[in-house]
């Protein structure tokens, strides 16, 4: 058990993010000393990973091993409600706790299940992706998906901590791990410039588990997001601690309006992370047909993304040849269905983020055809 590096996560129930290596240790600390039973809700096909933190547990309490479905499948009604019949079979109370292990699906079904059993029992998450390491497990967005969309059930429920074991990427599937670091290299455009410099100075090769590169970007990451959710927890748009006009937690979502057309599009069959590339890559095109972002960082976007393996337009993924009819019609859909216009996330500098209200109909093309077709410019072309 070594040193683990600690990330305050601010306001009102104050948290930490730990990141290192061989941290499963430090489990038992971060549960509690009062709490008699666990439920352990980890993603069935990591059975083998988790058994090491379900030895760990079994030292300290009467443990409930729960195995979920693969991704997506564990964010139903039907899943949760089986987790709530388990619990109760066992008689867990308010002092008992759930640990998750996996990747977001399990941490925000997991969340979820936490949020809800007597209106909240301690959680703490061991995410064991990129991905669920610097988005799904920091900031408390838990959630299922319904017939009507994605997340369209759920809560604000932060954990007591997360556990972010890095020796858990050693066995992550490389695509998955270069999707991950498209949340990462967003949250260079959107806060913090050095991860940037950071893909671009190294080697994409050695981005690798275990590489000092790759935990400095993960760390980076994840004090962005503790940032912005300390300041924007519930995503209300006031944040003033992250200076004048921040548009507050909905700058996380930066590339995401495409993003998620992308996603839906391919049948979820593209990673978020690459969708999210295109996403930013298209938000980067809009900001400029809107006058508000110059060549430079345009071209920035294609060279982060692709540096480090993600798709940078349409052309390159499945879902190339979508029209714009098509895609700004999802968008369209989505944001009619959440009452509010067409808006986006973009950027008028590094780091410097606002939101485009109602962009217009030459601007929202200009910037498809940009990202439509695989592009000539910067680094990202080459890949
Ligand atoms: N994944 C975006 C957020 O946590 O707000």
């Amino acid at each position: 058990m070594s040193e683990p590096t600690l990330i305050p996560v601010t306001g009102s129930a104050p948290y930490d993010v730990l990141v290192g290596h061989d941290l499963i240790g430090w489990l038992p600390g971060l549960v509690g000393s009062r709490v008699e039973r666990v439920a352990l809700l980890y993603a069935a096909e990591l059975a083998e990973q988790a058994q090491p933190v379900l030895d760990v547990l079994l030292a300290h309490y009467d443990v409930l091993g729960l195995g979920l479905p693969d991704g997506e499948d564990a964010k139903t009604a039907g899943v949760a409600a089986d987790c709530w019949e388990a619990l109760g079979e066992k008689g867990f109370t308010r002092s008992d706790a759930v640990v998750t292990f996996g990747g977001g699906a399990t941490t925000d079904l997991g969340g979820f299940v936490a949020a809800t059993w007597l209106r909240g029992v301690r959680v703490v998450h061991v995410p064991t992706t990129v991905l669920a390491m610097v988005d799904a497990a920091v900031g408390g967005k838990t959630g299922i998906n319904t017939g009507a969309g994605k997340n369209l059930v759920g809560s604000f429920y932060e954990p007591a901590a997360v556990l972010c074991d890095l020796d858990l990427l050693d066995t992550l599937p490389r695509a998955e791990l270069v999707a991950g670091l498209g949340e990462v290299v967003k949250c260079g455009f959107i806060a913090d410039p050095e991860i940037l410099t950071l893909v671009e100075q190294n080697d994409p090769e050695t981005i690798v588990p275990g590489s000092a590169v790759l935990t400095e970007l993960i760390e980076r990451a994840i004090r962005v997001k503790a940032r912005v959710v300390a300041a924007d927890l519930k995503e209300s748009g006031t944040a003033s601690a992250l200076g004048p006009g921040h548009p507050g937690r909905e700058v996380l979502n930066y590339g995401h309006t495409l993003g998620h057309a992308i996603e839906k599009h391919s049948g979820y069959a593209i990673r978020h992370g690459e969708a999210v590339a295109v996403g930013c890559v298209y938000a980067a095109e809009l900001a400029r047909a809107a006058g508000l972002l110059g060549d430079e960082i345009v071209a920035r976007h294609r060279t982060a993304f692709g540096r480090v393996g993600l798709p940078t337009d349409i052309g390159s993924t499945s879902v190339a040849g979508t029209g714009f009819d098509e895609l700004i019609g999802t968008i369209r859909v989505d944001k009619k269905a959440r009452g509010s216009q067409l808006r986006f996330l973009v950027l008028r500098g590094l780091a410097e983020p606002m939101i485009l209200a109602g962009p217009d109909e030459t601007q929202l093309r200009s910037a498809y055809e940009a990202v439509s077709a695989t592009h000539a410019e910067g680094e990202g072309a080459e890949r």
